[in-house]
């Protein structure tokens, strides 16, 4: 079947299938791959798919609001760009490309250290967007102290870890058709200092990090809820329930199962973040009834950004906040704080 347009998609499915015509092959299947056999990745969208919402009817629901204010920022949506490595294997200017579907301040996008642009580059080319640097912890203590003295002079909102990437994981995806992202694309952003830094850090570099910083300090990749209430006692302002969509370590536990299980969280004390296996309007629904305050995405933004740079990523994001307002109006929901546990069906 001849494609009309490729650019012009109109669902996450068909951005998917456009982005992987539009790239050659190792690069889209270094984007698709999961840990190992990419269990992990599917459980995160099979158990979304297997949760159910109870639709309520006669709620008085005219006027639908999905927008939020959260870390004093007030935002369109509870949606938000998951921070993604690499990305001029995608796009010519990647993460500086991607930064300009965000420049209208209406939305939270998260860039790290392991972009292959410079934050200096990315906020050069978009003075006004909400950024979240996270930073790997590949370095010295000294080395992260300077990541977040430069986020803080370039304006970025908040800083976020990554936890749950201490060493490259075996794809097998990757590992058949041999494929090794690092030699695709171009970087300006430095390579981090040493990856092994990683291993040494114990729950007191938190407790240091929150000395050295008055911006909101965010923890991604956590999935026990020991260390989600380790992290709320060192005082993080938000903690990222993520398993890197199954990128990095085959647990077989989902996000969405981490957050249901989830009970006596004080919201208002910590916010919680979620990610994995976002791809339709009504599993945002299911991620904010089950606690979460924003979701994240991955993949399907850089579908979007495969197929029509900066353009393409805001189109993947204005599908997903349409469906999600439809999906609010069919199953009886005004607003975010309507969304409740008790609205699911397990
Ligand atoms: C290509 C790619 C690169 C990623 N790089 C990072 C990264 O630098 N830091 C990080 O915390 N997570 C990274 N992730 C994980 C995402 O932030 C997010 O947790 C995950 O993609 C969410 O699942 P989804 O792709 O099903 O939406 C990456 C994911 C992908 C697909």
């Amino acid at each position: 079947m001849k494609t009309k347009n490729i650019k012009n998609f109109s669902t996450i499915n068909q951005a998917e299938r456009f982005a992987k015509k539009n790239i050659r092959k190792g690069t889209f299947d270094w984007l698709q791959a999961g840990a190992e056999d990419g269990f992990t990745r599917d459980k995160n969208i099979n158990d979304l798919e297997n949760l159910k919402i109870l639709p309520k009817v006669l709620k008085g629901i005219r006027n639908t609001k999905i927008s939020i204010n959260i870390f004093g920022l007030n935002i369109s949506s509870p949606l938000i760009l998951a921070p993604m490595g690499h990305q001029t294997q995608f796009h010519s200017r990647g993460e500086v490309e991607t930064a300009m579907a965000f420049n209208d301040k209406s939305r939270i996008a998260f860039f790290s250290t392991q972009g292959r642009m410079s934050l200096n580059d990315i906020r050069k080319k978009n003075k006004n967007a909400i950024i979240g640097w996270e930073i790997f912890p590949f370095g010295d203590k000294n080395w992260i102290e300077k990541e977040i003295k430069d986020a803080e002079k370039l304006k970025c909102f908040s800083i976020c870890f990554c936890l749950d990437a201490n060493v490259r994981s075996h794809r097998y995806q990757d590992r058949e058709i041999i494929y090794d992202a690092r030699k695709f694309g171009k970087r300006t952003n430095p390579i981090s200092p040493n990856p092994k830094y990683a291993l040494n850090y114990d729950w007191s570099f938190i407790s240091w990090v929150k000395k050295k910083t008055s911006l909101p300090v965010i923890l991604k990749g956590l999935i026990s809820h020991d260390d989600i209430f380790e992290a709320v006692k060192r005082g993080v302002d938000g903690v990222w329930i993520s398993n890197h969509g199954g990128r990095m370590f085959n647990s077989g536990i989902s996000s969405i199962e981490v957050l249901r299980e989830l009970s006596k969280f004080n919201k208002r004390k910590t916010k919680i973040l979620i990610d994995g296996g976002v791809r339709k309007g009504s599993d945002i629904i299911k991620y904010l009834c089950a606690g979460a305050d924003l979701v994240g995405i991955g993949r399907p933004p850089i579908y979007g950004l495969i197929n029509n740079g900066n353009k393409g990523v805001k189109r993947v994001f204005e599908i997903l906040e349409s469906e999600l307002v439809t999906a609010m109006k069919n199953a009886g929901f005004k607003n975010l704080a309507e969304m409740k546990k008790n609205r699911l069906k397990f």
